[in-house]
């Protein structure tokens, strides 16, 4: 091939442009530094953001939640065939499901226009977090929780999960979590819901491909082994020998290191604070001091910053959330970047289709069945 360009794993490659969110000078969605949405704003806020463009007024973020409160009376029939997958299925596995077959009763489904394209982003956000705590109370044996329409969509999912109002306090680390992880440019699952959105496929099948590859643990999977490493430390006192011999056997410390921020994430410099905080408050200082000598190893020993993943799987552990939801609570976030994505990709669409370097047998002639 002439002018070839090859970098594995795509490393370095500007694959394509996007005015959703950069990372050049910190991480801004739409112009606006992440610092100043997770203190300032909602989720919601954050989620119209993305998907509009602008951040609402009044009336536009009070229109935004009523559609939200209305969407999220998911259909019973999609309740019913939730009930019947097996309780051991990975939560990621179930919400990739839940994705698609809330494709099969979106009355725009296969509309891809822009407005459609719209609505089915503002069910989605709606109707995952409904789908994911039903689904997570159903296999506890618990009863569910119907929506409350009042409550923001972290206020919400935590009343749902837990049956009981959680303190504004926790609300709001969740909400901040987040924003957080509302959108992050052309990573993993978002590249891989523009490769499906450039097809010209409908919103259901880009997202639902963009929810497989969140899964991987060297994406948004890697929040679930997190506080596994933290428990494998032992204590305070312990973490060093114990990260340093995980560093010795080669395995990775999930949580860190990331692709494109080789000093640190800003994400996790922003959660780390408010993680700090929240692990005072509900008694969890030991986790905190393990978590702080691993990082200090890490960074001397192979010079990686903590990611995202660090922080927020602490946070969702000082707020008593399960270890197996970790990853998708990931998902009702960044489905709003998802879809501003595929959006995006659709209104100045071009086929993603790259090339291979080929490593195969030269060419060579058929050997009939007999003489194999
Ligand atoms: N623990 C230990 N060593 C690591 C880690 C880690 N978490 N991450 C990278 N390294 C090492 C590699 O072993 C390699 O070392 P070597 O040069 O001695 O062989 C070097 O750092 C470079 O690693 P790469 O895999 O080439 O770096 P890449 O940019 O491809 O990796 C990735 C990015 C996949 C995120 C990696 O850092 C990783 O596996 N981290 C753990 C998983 C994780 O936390 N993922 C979450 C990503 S952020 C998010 O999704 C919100």
């Amino acid at each position: 091939m002439d002018n070839e360009i090859y970098s594995p794993g795509l490393e370095g490659v500007v694959a394509g442009e996007t005015a959703v969110s950069t990372l050049a000078g910190g991480l801004q969605y739409r112009g606006y530094p992440i610092e100043e949405l997770a203190t300032h704003s909602t989720f919601e806020e954050t989620a119209y953001l993305l998907l509009y463009g602008e951040l609402p007024n009044v009336a536009e973020l009070d229109g935004f939640r009523s559609r939200l409160g209305a969407a999220a009376n998911v259909c019973p029939q999609i309740l019913e065939i939730l009930r019947q997958i097996p309780a051991a299925t990975p939560c990621m596995d179930v919400l990739r499901t839940c994705v698609s077959l809330l494709g099969h009763w979106d009355p725009d489904a296969q509309d891809t226009s822009h407005a459609a394209n719209l609505r089915k982003a503002e069910r989605l956000l709606a109707q995952l977090p409904v789908l994911l705590a039903a689904h997570w109370r159903h296999c506890q044996q618990l009863p569910l929780v119907p929506p409350d329409a009042q409550r923001g969509l972290a206020d919400n999912l935590l009343w749902m999960l837990h049956g009981e109002p959680p303190s504004p306090r926790a609300a709001r680390a969740l909400d901040v979590s987040l924003i957080l992880y509302a959108e992050h440019e052309y990573n993993a699952s978002t590249f891989a819901a523009r490769v499906v959105a450039s097809t010209l496929s409908d919103l259901h099948s880009a997202v639902t491909a963009a929810v497989g590859a969140l899964k991987g643990p060297l994406h948004g999977g890697a929040n679930e082994h997190v506080l596994s490493i933290l428990q494998a430390a032992g204590s305070p006192e312990q973490a060093e020998a114990w990260v340093r011999g995980e560093l010795a056997a080669r395995r990775r410390i999930m949580g860190f290191g990331h692709r494109v921020y080789k000093q640190s994430d800003p994400r996790a410099e922003y959660l780390k604070v408010l993680c700090r905080d929240l692990a005072e408050e509900t008694g969890n200082s030991s986790l905190e001091a393990i978590a702080e000598t691993i990082e200090r190893v890490v960074r001397r020993e192979k010079n990686l910053p903590p990611n995202l993943d660090w922080p927020s799987a602490r946070i969702y552990h000082y707020l008593k959330l399960p270890v197996a939801l970790y990853t998708p609570l990931f998902v009702l976030s960044r489905v709003a970047g998802w879809c501003a994505h595929i959006i995006e990709q659709q209104a100045n669409n071009r086929l993603i289709r790259p090339r291979s370097r080929y490593i195969g047998r030269q060419t060579r002639s058929w050997v009939p069945l007999v003489d194999r």
